[in-house]
């Protein structure tokens, strides 16, 4: 089969075969706009230098403030952070209304209770068909022993007891 013949829904559903964690991406513009997404494409690309990679679709109205941002801020989310996911997946003017964060490197908003924060500078951004490929090099970044939460077949889960 070749690409053409593919069809976009059908592959995401083959895809979300493949079982994640879940993180919300952050950035702040330098003219103050803040930036929050939930994403599941993210993973580790290198130790020394420190970089991690995730995927941003070029429709998505907060692309030109991730492309703007000197830095951005990648949250793992804990099995007790779902309703985050939801607010981060939802179109909306202001994603963080009421929500608590403080400001990190770049002024990427950082938010508590995570499993994992890495604080990344923009190093390198490529194009990757109807997606951008932002990759950050990890500046600062602190992790707990919290439980994560998963995507999995297009739902959410938490992980079995070991
Ligand atoms: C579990 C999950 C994972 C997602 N992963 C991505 C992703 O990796 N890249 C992406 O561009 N959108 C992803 N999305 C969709 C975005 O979160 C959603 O389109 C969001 O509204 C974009 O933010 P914006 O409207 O503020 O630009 C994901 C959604 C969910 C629920």
């Amino acid at each position: 089969m070749n690409g053409s013949a593919i069809d976009p829904r059908d592959l995401r559903r083959a895809l979300a075969g493949f079982p994640t964690g879940v993180t919300v991406v952050t950035a702040r513009a330098p003219d103050g706009r803040l930036a929050g997404v939930t994403v599941n494409s993210f993973c580790s690309v290198s130790l020394a230098p420190p970089l991690l990679l995730w995927c941003l679709s070029k429709n998505a109205p907060s692309c030109s403030i991730f492309a703007a941002a000197s830095h951005f801020a990648i949250h793992v989310l804990a099995a007790d952070q779902k309703h985050l996911s939801k607010r981060f997946s939802s179109p909306s003017t202001d994603k963080f209304a009421e929500l608590e964060f403080s400001d990190g490197l770049g002024l990427a908003p950082v938010i508590d209770g995570t499993v994992a924060t890495f604080e990344c500078r923009r190093a390198e951004q490529h194009a990757g068909g109807d997606h951008l490929i932002l990759i950050g090099e990890v500046e600062r970044y602190h992790y707990t022993e919290r439980h994560p939460l998963l995507f999995h077949g297009g739902d959410y889960g938490i992980p079995a007891p070991r």
